[in-house]
């Protein structure tokens, strides 16, 4: 990812991160809310929370039920993170975070059982780099949540256009869920689970649980 798109991402995120909560509580409790059948309940071990904003997936994981051993999320925005700082260990585990960008992730190989990436792939090159990072860091037969914008829905192709060309918002693609099943394969995941919906009535949204095979 050059550095200017970095610099830029962070310079957005750092000016909007004490609204950000606020302003986008519903977007993030519904996209959110798709990884919900993958997580409640269930035993995640250590997870990494791979561009984890404010850090609202702590307190979902906590809420849901999960069996959580450690939690550290990774965000390229020192601000956002200042805002998370309170909530990463709200189930009561050991929780962190580390400024970084997910294409370079500052953890160790095969360090995580369980990685989440909620509104996060349309900000990465188109290459894959950032899901390869992530398996690079998952255990074998580690699993990956990842929740993103659909842009198959005609309402998401034009939101796309009108983002890109009049407001010009930093992001890199919007991917259909064809493209990120096709991403999710060349990079070393089976998909075992895949969901659709909504957020509001703008976003349409589709998520994944996949497995890394090594
Ligand atoms: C829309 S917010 C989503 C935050 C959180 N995952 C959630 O669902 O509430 C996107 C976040 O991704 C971060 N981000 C974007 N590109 C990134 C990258 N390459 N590496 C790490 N974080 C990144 C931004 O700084 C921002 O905090």
């Amino acid at each position: 990812m050059p550095d200017s798109l970095s610099s830029s991402i962070r310079g957005e995120y750092d000016g909007a991160a004490t609204e950000y909560d606020r302003r986008w509580a519903r977007y993030n409790r519904a996209s959110l809310a798709l990884l919900r059948p993958w997580i409640a309940g269930r035993k995640l071990g250590r997870v990494l929370d791979v561009g984890c904003g404010t850090g609202n997936l702590a307190g979902a994981l906590a809420e849901w039920g999960a069996a959580v051993d450690a939690y550290v999320g990774v965000d390229l925005s020192p601000a956002m993170l200042d805002i998370a700082a309170p909530k990463l260990g709200a189930g009561g585990w050991p929780g962190a975070a580390a400024a970084g960008s997910a294409l370079a992730l500052p953890v160790a190989t095969a360090s995580f059982d369980t990685a989440v990436c909620a509104s996060n792939l349309h900000y990465w090159p188109g290459t894959g780099a950032g899901l390869s990072e992530i398996r690079r860091v998952l255990r074998p037969g580690g699993r990956l949540l990842l929740v993103d914008w659909d842009r198959a829905p005609l309402r998401m192709r034009v939101l796309n256009l009108w983002m890109r060309r009049a407001l010009r918002v930093e992001y890199q693609r919007m991917y259909s869920r064809q493209e990120i099943r096709a991403l999710l394969h060349d990079t070393g995941f089976r998909v075992d689970h895949e969901a659709r919906g909504a957020a509001g009535v703008i976003w349409r949204l589709a998520a994944f649980e996949a497995a890394s095979i090594h």
